[in-house]
């Protein structure tokens, strides 16, 4: 890879700090005896200096709205101030920042009041970004939404993630409003700091039939793939967001969202087997196999590094650089991790051999952290944490990822 590649690790702030304002702090009681989960909020300095040890040149994190905006009409310039320092010593180490303005998370009387569905959630989510666009300096890299089509499943159609929705009308209002958003926060970042890079973070999964001899299961997955992977991108190319659920009509959404990327952020960690099952909500039921025999992680994910080069493929036909925004394995066993990273890297390069623009490649995650929904158990680190103590310790992990980079990089 070329000297001006980025080699990162991602997190989000409330993974690593949680917040008493947000409102998955109630959501999951998993948080109630951990509620500052690593402490990072604390314990910053030293985890940055993780960074420098790792020998980084990029570090993707989040910043926490709810604890910036605690109440509605409260802002808490120590915490803006908090967040300048972490891009501070960031710089100071020759590390470039990405800072990615959503990752998940609300203030409790967002989520309550102005829910994403509600129009009006608009206006504060552009409040909150005008607040920290105008605040925080030498951020060139920013990532507006994370996921926001995970947002979209868990919180309007599973109804797992907050405000736990299940309601397809619903569910698209709120993700015409958040790629609403993201246009007017394009064009304010732009108008800030002209030569930033800005994009969103898209969840990409390798999509497979459970049964290739099934037309229902193909007829599923394809779907799927339309859906979850490419309705997002085409809706960057052409400024129209078409959806189709199984059993809808489909939906078009205009946006003004055309070309409104400096890069494309990948996030990818596996691939999903999908099967028709009549008993399921929208027929559909997911599965992981471990057919490759690379096996599958500690939440039962296959580990399947083929996949990354077929949806950075299909990414490149936005026709902008691409980065690898996440890419990481939950285990406790430091050899499955190298080996994780080891396969995903060298489907970098060979995409990057292949003709396609790939600019980082971000490891989630710098240390263990809370996980959505599974609590503290899942292991993504390069570094460990005790929950008990939290002291961090590096796994082999950890060393192997600095020794990729140098051995990677061209000088
Ligand atoms: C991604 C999320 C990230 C982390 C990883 C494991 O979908 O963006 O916050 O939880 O999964």
């Amino acid at each position: 890879m070329d000297k001006n590649f980025l080699w990162g690790v991602a997190t989000s702030a409330f993974q690593l700090e949680g917040s008493p304002h947000a409102d998955w702090s109630s959501w999951d009681s998993i948080l109630n005896d951990n509620p500052d989960v690593t402490n990072h909020y604390s314990l910053y300095k030293e985890d940055l200096s993780l960074l420098k040890e790792l020998g980084v040149n990029s570090y993707r994190f989040s910043v926490e709205w709810s604890r910036i905006q605690p109440k509605e009409k409260l802002w808490d310039s120590s915490v803006i101030e908090h967040y300048q320092e972490i891009i501070d010593i960031l710089k100071s180490y020759s590390i470039e920042p990405m800072l990615t303005l959503h990752h998940f998370t609300h203030p409790l009387w967002f989520i309550k009041k102005y829910p994403w569905h509600e129009d009006a959630s608009v206006d504060y989510f552009i409040a909150f970004a005008e607040k920290i666009i105008s605040s925080l300096k030498g951020v060139g890299y920013w990532i507006t939404f994370n996921e926001p089509y995970v947002l979209l499943l868990g919180g309007y159609l599973e109804g797992c993630m907050p405000p736990g929705i299940r309601n397809t009308g619903l569910a698209l209002r709120a993700l015409k409003n958040i790629l609403y958003c993201h246009s007017r926060v394009y064009d304010m970042i732009h108008n800030s700091v002209p030569d930033a890079k800005v994009s969103i973070a898209h969840n990409m999964a390798a999509l497979a039939p459970w049964s290739r001899w099934n037309p229902l299961d193909r007829t599923l997955s394809r779907m799927a793939k339309h859906f979850y992977n490419h309705s997002i991108l085409d809706a960057f190319l052409t400024g129209r967001l078409k959806i189709k659920f199984p059993f809808h009509r489909e939906s078009i959404i205009e946006l003004p969202i055309k070309n409104k990327l400096d890069f494309f952020g990948v996030n990818y960690y596996t691939r999903v087997h999908i099967r028709f099952n009549p008993f399921r909500k929208m027929c559909v039921e997911l599965r992981h196999h471990d057919i490759d025999g690379f096996g599958l992680s500690d939440l039962g994910w296959e580990v399947h590094p083929r996949g990354l080069e077929k949806v950075l493929r299909y990414a490149s036909r936005l026709k902008v650089p691409l980065i690898i925004t996440e890419n990481g394995i939950a285990t406790r066993n430091a050899q499955k991790k190298i080996s994780f990273m080891r396969k995903h890297v060298d489907a970098v390069e060979r995409s990057i051999r292949n003709g396609i623009d790939v600019r980082g490649y971000f490891y989630w995650s710098l240390i263990d952290n809370y996980e959505w929904l599974e609590g503290l158990d899942a292991r993504f680190g390069l570094y460990r944490v005790d929950f008990k103590t939290l002291k961090r310790r590096p796994t082999n992990a950890a060393a192997y990822y600095s020794y990729l980079i140098k051995s990677r990089s061209e000088f």
